[in-house]
């Protein structure tokens, strides 16, 4: 049976062929998303991967809208697999906000679903880690959010070689488009249009436009000559500040696709720009409010940056962990006879916090051997008849060989794994 297209399976190494996706780079991602969101503040999040579809209905836009895995649950109600997590944050905040100290600084590493024509770097499902600050309305809170994007990044061991963040301003085209006399209910459509600029054929961008009343030609020049925001000055200032700035780009291009943006707005990208954007957000100061019936109202601003391109970044660039291994200690097992004392070696081994293999029926020696080998094993052990059983420990590294007392197993084992990786 096949998975669903769009969808990934996950394998443990040694992947069955190339080009599969690897658990393993899986949790890399997530652990230097995790490293980072801490150093930065931020506590962890959760909410349900299933939701109402209004939720996503009021605000997200038309473009996510259209990408719903959405039907009718068993008690008939409309429901939604979430397609981003914004929405959820933004309810959940506005239900409890009381609780939390402002500014609240959160992240969470959702799965989420859209329905999309299946291309390079856009699958149907993907992870998004989401960082977002709610109830700062500073534009210092801009900064720290893209210092902390371009960190991210860098923690990974991207440079600036490697990846740029491009600024933008919804603000300053939402002025742009009052200037030309759009109306509030054309303005979604244009942000729209603009968003999708660069891979629209010019003349039916031309005539889209034409329809709202902006000329293509202005949209253009607004783009490469559009004057920097005081917002924007700020935020730059703030990045040289921290040494940081090489790592972003003004660009009008830019403007989001998703409803909601009403400030700073920022894409990130692979310089050479093999790879669809990496990650994306801006500030929504209104949905909050919006999500709350006007209950609470706070301002917000965040992003997402998903693992699809990520990954495939990564790995063009041999950044990903080459295979490590999977345990300390083999335990080989060559007199069945011994087979009990063995487990309870295995046991205490365990217990003090080695990971320990072993096989688990009669297996010639050589095999368990070889079978230590593929696992990447520090060391094998062996328990060794006598008077006394006692322990054979060997490096796998050195091939050097120790015997030692079944007691002075585990304080060995430690020292000797210290040593082997330099501590
Ligand atoms: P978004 O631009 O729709 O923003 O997605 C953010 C990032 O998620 C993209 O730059 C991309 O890396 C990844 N992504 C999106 N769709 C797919 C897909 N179909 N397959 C693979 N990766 C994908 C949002 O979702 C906003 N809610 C982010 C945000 C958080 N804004 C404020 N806070």
């Amino acid at each position: 049976m096949e998975r669903l297209p769009g969808f990934r399976d996950f394998f443990p190494r040694p992947l069955p062929q190339k080009n599969q996706w690897e658990f393993e780079a899986r949790l890399h991602l997530f652990a230097a998303w995790r490293r980072v969101l801490a150093v930065y503040g931020f506590k962890e999040y959760d909410g349900p991967p299933v939701e109402p579809l209004e939720l996503f209905t009021k605000k997200s836009g038309r473009e996510i809208v259209g990408q719903l895995y959405n039907f009718d649950d068993k008690g008939g109600r409309a429901v939604a697999l979430r397609p981003e997590m914004t929405p959820t944050l933004a309810r959940m905040v506005a239900t409890h906000e009381r609780q939390y100290k402002k500014p609240i600084k959160w992240f969470s590493i959702p799965q989420l679903f859209r329905y999309e024509r299946q291309q390079k770097g856009r699958l149907r499902e993907h992870f998004q880690l989401n960082a977002d600050i709610v109830g700062e309305a500073g534009v210092e809170a801009d900064a720290e959010l893209i210092a902390l994007l371009i960190d991210v990044l860098r923690a990974l061991g991207l440079g600036s070689d490697d990846f740029v963040i491009h600024l933008s301003s919804r603000e300053a085209w939402q002025a742009f488009f009052r200037e030309h006399g759009g109306s509030g209910t054309d303005e979604y459509e244009f942000f729209q249009i603009v968003d999708k600029l660069e891979r629209t054929p010019e003349e039916t961008a031309a005539v889209k436009l034409d329809k709202i009343g902006v000329p293509l030609e202005a949209v253009r020049r607004f783009i490469t000559e559009g004057e920097l925001t005081s917002q924007l000055k700020i935020v730059l200032k703030n990045l040289r500040a921290r040494g940081i700035d090489q790592f972003v780009k003004i660009d009008y291009g830019v403007i989001r696709g998703l409803a909601y943006y009403t400030g700073i707005v920022f894409e990130a990208f692979d310089r050479r720009g093999e790879f669809r954007a990496i990650a994306g957000g801006g500030r929504y100061d209104k949905l909050v409010e919006l999500i709350s019936d006007a209950k609470t109202d706070l301002p917000a601003l965040g992003f997402g940056m998903g693992d699809v391109v990520l990954l495939e970044l990564l790995r063009s660039r041999d950044l990903l962990p080459k295979g490590a291994s999977s345990v300390d200690v083999y335990c080989l097992i060559e007199d069945e006879a011994l087979r009990s004392d063995s487990l309870n070696l295995i046991q205490g081994l365990r217990d003090a916090g080695f990971r320990v293999d072993y096989s688990l029926v009669a297996l010639k020696s050589n095999k368990q051997f070889c079978q230590a080998m593929d696992m990447g094993a520090s060391f094998t052990a062996t328990l060794v008849p006598g008077e006394q059983l006692t322990v054979r420990l060997k490096s796998l590294a050195d091939r050097k060989e120790e015997t030692v007392a079944v007691v002075d197993c585990v304080a060995v084992l430690k020292r000797r794994l210290a040593e082997s990786h330099g501590d």
